[in-house]
């Protein structure tokens, strides 16, 4: 078992990471939830797997309701975020009641977003099931829909009380997601922890110390920058080119993240600062989990990147590694990236 707490100035919390913990969660909700009812919104696919574990470890503590909504990105939307709020109000869901958000990264925004929003806030848990959601979305509080076309643009900071992982549920996930996860994960590894690099290198099975070593990235920027005002862009290595690849190509955002991150190290190289060997490693570890490593022409994305949000009068915020598991958020010219590539 791994316990991590997050520790912010509006509030801090748990999370625990277990194999098995789907068996036992009364025990931890407990600690966070003194009243009864609890509402769990999950996602059809994660229902037929999961949800009558869940409600069978809480049903003696607990009384339980739930929310179906369809799986995918879509239900990030204001329509379900609508038929979510309904159906809870008509099963009379009272401020002080718990919800629980079971699923990927998609539940876990828009519940989150619910909890922010239903009565002014009510209190949530969050219990990950996929890779991307266990070692990364879950924590930091950003919830959030998708609206007129723009992913994330309604939404509001609202921590959970706790996050319980249970990695054995990675065992039902489908490559395609799991590969989104590793990108991120990888990713995590790169910016800001060397030891979770080593650890990948021998392809372990993803286990709590691994999704251990991921959240404390997050964690640290999360704490470092609540409110997403700074540091937090450190999260976004490999996201410039990465998103202007995935657009282009339907990759999944984690596999596009892989080539952003390969991108990002050769221009950080051509510039002087990264540290050569990054690419290498990074390359490798990039392989050995099968995500792609294709190479791109920089000069075919920079339209994009230099329209993209992050800049601001012809200056961008890149993120760079220096070494190997560590990063600096580097201010450059876009006359100086054209000379560059
Ligand atoms: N809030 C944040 O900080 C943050 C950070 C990164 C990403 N996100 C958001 O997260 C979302 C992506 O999350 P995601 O990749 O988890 O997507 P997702 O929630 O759509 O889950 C991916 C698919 O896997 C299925 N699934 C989930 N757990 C499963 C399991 N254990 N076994 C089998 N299938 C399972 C889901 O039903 C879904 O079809 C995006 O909307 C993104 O914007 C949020
Ligand atoms: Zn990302």
């Amino acid at each position: 078992m791994k316990e991590l707490e997050v520790k912010l100035n509006t509030n801090s919390y748990k999370i625990i990471i277990e194999d098995g913990l789907l068996d036992h969660l009364s025990f931890y909700i407990k600690e966070v939830y003194k009243n009864k009812k609890i509402f769990i919104i999950t996602d059809d696919n994660v229902k037929k797997l999961y949800l009558e574990k869940v409600m069978n470890s809480l049903k003696n503590d607990f009384e339980l309701d739930y929310v179906v909504v369809p799986h995918g990105e879509e239900s990030k939307s204001l329509k379900i975020y609508a038929e979510v709020c309904e159906a809870l109000i008509d099963k009379g869901v009272k401020r002080n009641n718990l919800l629980i958000a079971l699923g990927g990264g998609v539940i876990g925004d828009l519940c989150g977003f619910v909890a922010a929003t239903l009565y002014r806030g009510l209190p949530y848990v969050g219990i990950p099931t996929s890779l991307l959601s266990q070692m990364d979305s879950s924590i930091g509080g950003k919830t959030g829909i998708d609206f007129y076309n723009k992913k994330n643009i309604l939404g509001a900071f609202k921590q959970p009380k706790m996050v319980l992982i249970d990695p054995l549920t990675l065992n039902t996930l489908d490559k395609k997601e799991f590969n989104n996860g590793m990108g991120e994960l990888i990713k995590h590894g790169a910016i800001g922890n060397i030891n979770l690099l080593n650890m990948l290198k021998s392809k372990p099975r993803i286990d709590e110390n691994i999704i251990a070593e991921s959240l404390k990235v997050k964690r640290k920027v999360v704490e470092a920058d609540e409110f997403d005002l700074g540091d937090r862009m450190k999260l976004n290595f490999g996201h410039t080119f990465g998103h202007a690849i995935e657009l282009k190509y339907h990759y999944k955002h984690g596999e596009a993240v892989a080539i952003g991150m390969l991108m990002a190290i050769r221009l950080g190289i051509r510039l002087g600062v990264t540290d050569e060997e990054c690419l290498s490693v990074i390359e490798d570890i990039l392989k050995l989990y099968e995500l792609p490593c294709d190479y791109y022409d920089y000069k075919d994305y920079l339209d994009d990147i230099l329209y993209d949000k992050k800049n601001i009068a012809g200056v961008i915020n890149f993120i760079f590694l220096t070494h190997l598991g560590e990063c600096i958020i580097y201010k450059i010219d876009e006359n100086k990236i054209k000379e560059l590539v």
